[in-house]
Order: structure tokens, then C-alpha cells, then sequence
């Protein structure tokens, strides 16, 4: 029997883009297109601007002193190479999944499952500790604004001497049922939480420059060179989130224009804003002030420009950002999740999308109570530089499978295609091994454990039960291409 979508059998099989797409019509399985251009780009700049900016700049500070403006460039570069392969991928391959996919139609299965497993790190990890920095701002903000604090018992996790944190818990409780009712309700809401940080940054950036002073500028290298990759490897954590943007493919009205734009626009929108605030915030604040606050940019206009009454205006901007984080972080990890189980590495009956409401529902409400467990349970700290590696470690796959690709599929369509490649893609390989190697030894070795989990759980589970090695869908050919390639149902366009 011939089996003309599977290059490769046994652990490395290769998905066939075309039998990708096929697959995202298929009846119970195909997601509603209902995002543009403008919820993309909002999309990267939710999942983008929240806890980095608002919260881990003070840790920046304190270990580059005033070059921590530079690490957020350093940040920047070492994303944006990533971003263009991202964008080439998207583009090319708009399906569900993200990495996840690109990785399985490119370098097989086992590689694919191992990206799938780390992005799980990258998005739901990331989600339950974001809630939790969430919860936090919200006692802040409560105080700021009411005077008012939540007891321990039920704002702290039992580490931080706590029961749980019910805060955490209600957002992330409140986000699940967000995009149960629909991925187009979800765009709405992030759009305007995105205006409303947008808005909290730029009232920080204006007060900054007018208070603003070169005093804390000298010594820049305060802390020496050496220190500005170290704080560039964890200031990475404010950028992540772009790369959500192509978990949203499946939904994209104009998937091969709109992605690119959103994955790079996202991101240079970002860097502006980052660059500004961070040289607004040494402009007020001393790099000591900032590294001891947990609300460094509240502490910086309340210390530094003596504006008290700016703490709860920063701590709302910080909790509506937060907020939008969880949203479209949450909302990646449900549709890779939604392609795993497609793809039979998970189960694949989760896979199924609600006919009234044409989202994953049944996959979102068992991930979000996953996630409000966790937020209810853990303490913030150090997951940030977990979720960084998990996160570069991504993008070298990312960059690798670009490369791959235009070897092994040089005619694939490729709406939008890197430049200089494979130089470009090298250059994003380099700088996120040269950020991962800034990370501490624990945070590698949590890591290295991670995968190892995945991995059992890969040849107990997924290895089984993969679609790939069902006669169905190694079946489908030039057929299945056809039908792919037919036009979509979108909103505008509704299903009879
Ligand atoms: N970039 C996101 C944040 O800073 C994860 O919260």
C-alpha cells in the first residue's frame, strides 16, 4: 500500500503540508476564520506587553544597571530573526499548532512531538504563573486605589504561605470561558485591553520624559558588558508571545498576507514601547530602585517623579495587560493542543469543535481548569526562565525548519519568504542558543526533565496513536490537495 503523505516511517514521519491542510476541513474539525489583519497584530501585542514590561524589568535593571535599555534591544534582534521564520511558516502553512506543526511537517514526528510538549511549557506553564503575577498586581492595585488588601489565605499559594489564590484562579476560570464562546469575541475583548496597556505605557513614557534627567545613565555599564546578555536572557520573557500569533492560522480570513504582518508588526510595535519605557524608567529611577520594587514602573513614577496617585493608574495598565497575556497565551496553547490531539499524539475525541460556537470547547475547559489548579498552587518564581528556555529552544527548531523546508519543498507556495535564507534563519538559531546559554544550570536541568517526561509519554501514548500511521489519512493524495486548496468558509461567507 502506498502511503504518499508519510516521507519518512517510524519515529521521524513526515506530515505532507497538503494533507495538513485537508485536514482542517475536515467535518467536527474545522475552525471558524473570523480574524483580520488588526486582531492579529492586537493578538501578538496581548500576548506580548504584560508581566516582561511591567513587572521583570526591575530584575533587569538590577543585573545590567542602566545597559538593561540595551538588553531590550539585544532581546529584540534575537527575536526578530526568529519572527521572520515564523512569519515564512505561518504563511506557508496556516494550520493550528504553530511549531508544533511546521516542526512536524519538516524535521518528523518525534521532533514535532517534542516542540509540542515544550511549547505545552512555553503556553500553559506560562499561563498559570502569569495568572499568578495577575493575582498579584490585583493586590496592588486594590491597595493603591482602595487601600484595601486580600487576606494571604486566599491570594498566595501555600509556598508563599497562602491556601490558594482565588484571583488567579477567577481569571484564568473567566479567559476559559472567553474563548469557549468564540475565537471572535476573544479578539474583541483583547483589542480593547490592548488599547487600554498601550494607553498605560505611553502615559508612563510621557511623565518619564518630562521628569526626565541623564543622572542615572553613568556608569552605563554599571554592572559591565558581560551583564547585558544576562539580563537580555531574561528580558526575553517580555517579548515572548508574538509567535502566538501563528497559533491563530486556522482562524485567519487571509492567513498568507495577515500573518506575516502581525507576527513582525507585533513585534516592532513592542520594541518601540520597550526601548521608550526602559529609558523613561532610568531617566526617573535609579537601576536599585527598580530592582527592589515589585511594580518597578509604578515605583519609578511614584520615587522618581514623585507622582503617587500614577501607582494604581501603572498597577490597572499592568492588570489589564496581564489579563490580555493570559487570554492569547491561553488561547495559543488550546489550538496546539487542538493539534496534537488532530494529530493523534493526544486524544484525539478533544479534538472536537462545538458546532454552535466553532471553538475547541471541550479541549479549552479542560486545559483552563488545569491551569486554575496550578495558578491556585504555584509560586511565581522562577518559572520565567523556564518558559524563556522552552521558548528559544523553539525558535531554533522554528529556524531549523525554514531552512529544511525550502530544501526539501522548494516549490511549496510561500506567500512570504525570509530574506537572505539561510542566513537569517542561522542568525536565529545563533542568538537564541546564545541567550539559552545565559540561563542558569537548574533551569537547564527542569528542562532536560521536561523533555524526558514528554518523551515517555511519546512512545507510551502518541507513538501509538498517531494519525499518520492510520491507513485513512496516509492515504491522502493529490485528492486531498485539490480539496485543500479549495476556498474556505468565513464569517463572511457562512457555512449553509
Ligand atoms: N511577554 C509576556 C509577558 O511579558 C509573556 O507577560
Amino acid at each position: 500500500m502506498t502511503t504518499p503523505n508519510v516521507k519518512k516511517p517510524g519515529l521521524f514521519a513526515i506530515r505532507d503540508v497538503s494533507s495538513l491542510l485537508t485536514e482542517t476541513r475536515e467535518s467536527g474539525h474545522e475552525l471558524k476564520r473570523s480574524v483580520g489583519a488588526l486582531h492579529l497584530t492586537a493578538m501578538g501585542v496581548g500576548a506580548i506587553i504584560g508581566t516582561g514590561i511591567f513587572v521583570v524589568i526591575g530584575e533587569g535593571a538590577g543585573i545590567a544597571g542602566p545597559a538593561v535599555i540595551l538588553s531590550f534591544v539585544l532581546a529584540a534582534v534575537a527575536c526578530v530573526f526568529s519572527a521572520l521564520s515564523y512569519a515564512e511558516l505561518a504563511s506557508s502553512i496556516p494550520v493550528s499548532g504553530s511549531a508544533y506543526t511546521y516542526a512536524y511537517a519538516t524535521l518528523g514526528e518525534i521532533v514535532a512531538w517534542i516542540i509540542g510538549w515544550d511549547l505545552i511549557l512555553e503556553y500553559g506553564v506560562s499561563v498559570a504563573a502569569v495568572a499568578v503575577g495577575w493575582g498579584g498586581n490585583f493586590n496592588v492595585f486594590l491597595d493603591a486605589a482602595f487601600g484595601v488588601q486580600l487576606p494571604d489565605a486566599i491570594s498566595q499559594p501555600p509556598e508563599e504561605g497562602g491556601v490558594f489564590n482565588l484571583p488567579a484562579v477567577l481569571v484564568v476560570l473567566a479567559i476559559t470561558v472567553l474563548l469557549v464562546r468564540g475565537v471572535r469575541e476573544s479578539a474583541r475583548a483583547n483589542l480593547v485591553m490592548v488599547g487600554i496597556k498601550l494607553l498605560a505605557l505611553l502615559f508612563f513614557i510621557v511623565i518619564a520624559m518630562t521628569s526626565f534627567s541623564t543622572k542615572n545613565f553613568t556608569p552605563f555599564f554599571s554592572e559591565g558588558t558581560g551583564s547585558v546578555t544576562t539580563a537580555a536572557a531574561i528580558i526575553f520573557f517580555a517579548y515572548i508571545g508574538f509567535d502566538a500569533v501563528s497559533t491563530g492560522s486556522e482562524e485567519a480570513i487571509k492567513p498568507q498576507r495577515d500573518l506575516p504582518l502581525a507576527i513582525i508588526g507585533s513585534l516592532i510595535i513592542c520594541t518601540i514601547f520597550y526601548v521608550l519605557t526602559a529609558v523613561g524608567a532610568i531617566g526617573i529611577a535609579s537601576p536599585d530602585q527598580l530592582k527592589e520594587s515589585e511594580a518597578p514602573l509604578a515605583t519609578a513614577l511614584n520615587d522618581g517623579a514623585g507622582i503617587s496617585w500614577a501607582a494604581w493608574v501603572l498597577a490597572f495598565g499592568a492588570l489589564v495587560a496581564i489579563t490580555s497575556v493570559i487570554l492569547v497565551i491561553m488561547y495559543g496553547q488550546t489550538r496546539i493542543f487542538f493539534a496534537m490531539c488532530r494529530d493523534g499524539l493526544m486524544p484525539e475525541k478533544l479534538a472536537r469543535v462545538h458546532p454552535r460556537f466553532g471553538t475547541p470547547a471541550l479541549l479549552t475547559i479542560i486545559l483552563g481548569s488545569l491551569i486554575a489548579v496550578l495558578a491556585a498552587l504555584v509560586p511565581l518564581n522562577e518559572i520565567v526562565q523556564l518558559v524563556n528556555i522552552g521558548t528559544l529552544f523553539a525558535f531554533v527548531l522554528v529556524n531549523i525548519g525554514v531552512i529544511v523546508l525550502r530544501r526539501t519543498r522548494p516549490d511549496m507556495p510561500r506567500p512570504y519568504r525570509v530574506p537572505w535564507s539561510p542566513l537569517l534563519p542561522v542568525l536565529g538559531i545563533a542568538f537564541a542558543i546564545y541567550l539559552m546559554a545565559d540561563l542558569p544550570l537548574g533551569t537547564w536541568i527542569r528542562f532536560v526533565v521536561w523533555l524526558a517526561l514528554g518523551i515517555l509519554i511519546y512512545v507510551l501514548y502518541g507513538y501509538r496513536n498517531s494519525r499518520v500511521r492510520r491507513a485513512g489519512v496516509a492515504q491522502a493524495g493529490p485528492d486531498a490537495l485539490r480539496k485543500a486548496d479549495a476556498p474556505r468558509r468565513t464569517d463572511e461567507d457562512p457555512a449553509p
